[in-house]
């Protein structure tokens, strides 16, 4: 049976030649190119072919209300890949359709950034298991309705792997593949413009290699090093390692660093146009042999900057089909550290709208640092200095700022200037450790989260948790995939063990890491445990979000605050049915008038609670971090 091969092929293969010839100056890879196509479809399984149509039909699958991720390190969340397809009832149980599995391929040993320093992309790591595992768990997860998505590293390979090894030993096609300078001219005159990721762990972009006899190119680690993607050679390489994830059954790629793969004299090395036309070019490949997989950008970059990367001109619709909203992740702890929704209303209206086939990945916590990406004139428009905006927010949330609810950590403080990054779970930053501690009269690790002899929990957990829940209220109902960070659904707190583990104390983003602690989701489903708290609070926000066609991501949210600065409303103005979400960011009552929201239909209802909702009085009382969803109703248009 022909399963439209070759018509895919027609459709896409001028994308990827206007892709290519952007970048490369060379006439021979197109049909390279084309061959390595074919091969890799003549292979597909028949399993996937068939996803494939599945998906050629549905090609809105992934933009669906119904669609709710989950992201979990494999060793942590099931100890193995088998394991993991164990724990898919876990999943199914939670409402989970999309997994990212953090890094699985076989990494250089540690330390090795978490997975991000792969040093063999045929090979799955040796304790997780095998590509058959792999393939095994994809088939899995499809038949519990679950998509896989896995990282693929890009701008950079571990020092071990086999490009790197062939470089140091002279070999002139490896040494290609990256970017070595015999002395220090050419860094130094990159280094005037170039950021520093991790300006604390390893500073510089280039670390000399006696080995390679030269200055190689690591933006992030010295052990990870950059790609020279202006060569063609690598982006065979990568064509071919997407075609065989998805041969195994990977749905999504998560383009890793995506922003920093193209390298240019006298800017920031970010966001180059030739990272768009290479997405491009891999994206269209992708789409002739595995039309069911998608791409989603990891581009931490400014607000302005991100809607790029899902395709903007002529590349609308071209590239990856979601994109990590880290925009929207800022602007919702900034609104909960200053109780004020007006910088988040103002920066998230300014966006651009993304092409209407993409979608967001929504998400309060990852497994990185928050970069407090708060942008300049934004501030200025409120009146607030940005540079002291942000450093105001890292002090907040490591919990030095007099007052504060938090108990993060800085991550990387660059003194030269004056950046910091933050560290924490979403529970210990929304304020769960601190509250625990104060009831417990001690500071300390392993906190026990039972009631123990209290009759009830204090007043500051339960606003911690509320502010968690309002939280991710916001992310589950912005439209788009909503990820949920493994152990969010159990308000795990801090984990300061990697402290003890010399591979890993030099690097705090660790401790938002924690295991997977089977015992206490086991008390998810117990009354009165802060974890049934926590856990039935989302379980509500993801079946409501299920029902509500009007969270597709084919349409934009609308952002305002209300006339109290704490309010926060977001208008879904859609076909099937408006939907208007009023957050209250404060621990007080709050007061919102209906007009600021919008009118009643027929019967108006609340979307979390299951309950109509009367829209015949002026407006209605908000608890401390309380949220609304409200259907039934013609939105106001919004008031910028
Ligand atoms: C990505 C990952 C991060 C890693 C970096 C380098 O941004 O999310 O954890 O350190 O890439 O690979
Ligand atoms: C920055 C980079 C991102 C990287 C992260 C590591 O946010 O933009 O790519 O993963 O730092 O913590």
């Amino acid at each position: 049976m022909s399963d439209c091969f070759e018509e895919r092929r027609e459709r896409w293969l001028p994308d990827i030649r206007e892709g290519l010839e952007l970048v490369y100056d060379d006439v021979d890879l197109l049909a390279r190119v084309d061959e390595l196509m074919r091969t890799a479809h003549s292979k597909r399984p028949a399993e996937l072919r068939r996803r494939d149509l599945q998906r050629l039909l549905n090609p809105d699958w992934f933009q669906r209300e119904t669609e709710v991720g989950y992201v979990a390190y494999p060793d942590r969340f099931g100890k193995t890949l088998r394991g993991v397809a164990e724990r898919a009832g876990y999943l199914k149980e939670l409402g989970v359709t999309y997994l990212h599995l953090m890094p699985l391929l076989a990494p250089r040993p540690e330390p090795n950034d978490g997975g991000y320093a792969v040093a063999d992309y045929d090979k799955v790591r040796a304790d997780l298991g095998t590509m058959d595992d792999l393939e095994h768990l994809a088939a899995m997860l499809h038949a519990a309705g679950v998509s896989l998505t896995l990282d693929l590293v890009l701008n950079h390979v571990a020092r071990e792997h086999h490009w790197a090894v062939s470089a140091r030993q002279g070999v002139p096609k490896y040494r290609r593949y990256f970017h070595i300078f015999p002395d220090r001219e050419v860094p130094d005159e990159y280094e005037k413009t170039l950021p520093e990721v991790f300006p604390a762990s390893a500073p510089g972009s280039f670390t000399f290699d006696r080995e390679a006899g030269g200055w190689v190119w690591t933006t992030f680690n010295h052990w990870q090093w950059d790609l020279n993607w202006s060569n063609p050679e690598v982006f065979l390489e990568f064509a071919s390692i997407v075609l065989s994830l998805a041969n195994r059954g990977v749905d999504c790629l998560r383009l890793d660093a995506i922003a920093f793969i193209w390298k240019r004299m006298g800017t920031d090395c970010q966001n180059q146009p030739e990272v768009h036309a290479i997405t491009q070019a891999l994206r269209a490949l992708a789409r002739v042999v595995a039309p069911s997989m998608i791409f989603k950008a990891e581009a931490i970059v400014a607000p302005s900057m991100v809607t790029t990367y899902l395709g903007s001109g002529a590349r609308a619709g071209k590239l990856s089909d979601l994109a990590y909203h880290n925009s929207l992740m800022v602007q919702v702890w900034s609104a909960l550290a200053t109780r004020d929704a007006r910088l988040a209303a103002m920066s998230l209206s300014a966006m651009r709208p993304k092409p209407t086939t993409t979608a967001w990945t929504t998400y309060l916590r990852c497994h990185d640092d928050i970069g407090w990406a708060i942008d300049d004139s934004d501030a200025a428009t409120l009146g607030w200095s940005g540079p002291a905006h942000r450093s105001f927010l890292a002090d907040f949330y490591s919990g030095v700022f007099p007052g504060s609810f938090s108990s993060g950590a800085d991550f990387q403080s660059n003194p030269g200037t004056g950046d910091r990054r933050t560290s924490g779970t979403a529970a210990s930053l929304a304020g769960l450790e601190k509250a625990l501690e104060k009831m417990r009269g001690t500071v300390g690790h392993d906190l026990p989260t039972d009631l123990g002899e209290n009759q009830a929990w204090p007043q500051d957990v339960n606003l911690a948790i509320a502010r968690l829940l309002c939280a991710y209220a916001v992310v589950i109902g912005f439209g788009g995939i909503p990820l949920i960070y493994m152990g969010d659904e159990l308000a795990l707190l801090n984990d300061y063990s990697f402290l003890d583990d010399p591979g890993r104390k030099d690097d705090n983003r660790w401790m938002h890491r924690p295991g997977m602690p089977w015992d206490r989701a086991a008390l998810r489903n117990q009354e009165g445990s802060l974890e049934h708290r926590v856990y039935s609070g989302l379980r509500k926000l993801i079946s409501a979000r299920k029902r509500l066609t009007g969270l597709h991501a084919a349409v934009e949210s609308s952002v305002a605050a209300g006339s109290d600065p704490s309010v926060l409303i977001v208008t879904r103005r859609h076909p099937a049915g408006d939907i208007a979400q009023v957050y209250n960011f404060s621990e007080r009552d709050t007061w919102v008038a209906w007009k600021e929201v919008g009118s009643p239909l027929r019967n108006a209802n609340e979307e979390i609670s299951r309950s109509p909702i009367d829209m015949a009085t002026d407006g209605i009382n908000l608890a401390p971090y309380g949220s609304l969803w409200i259907s039934g109703i013609e939105t106001a248009v919004r008031r910028l």
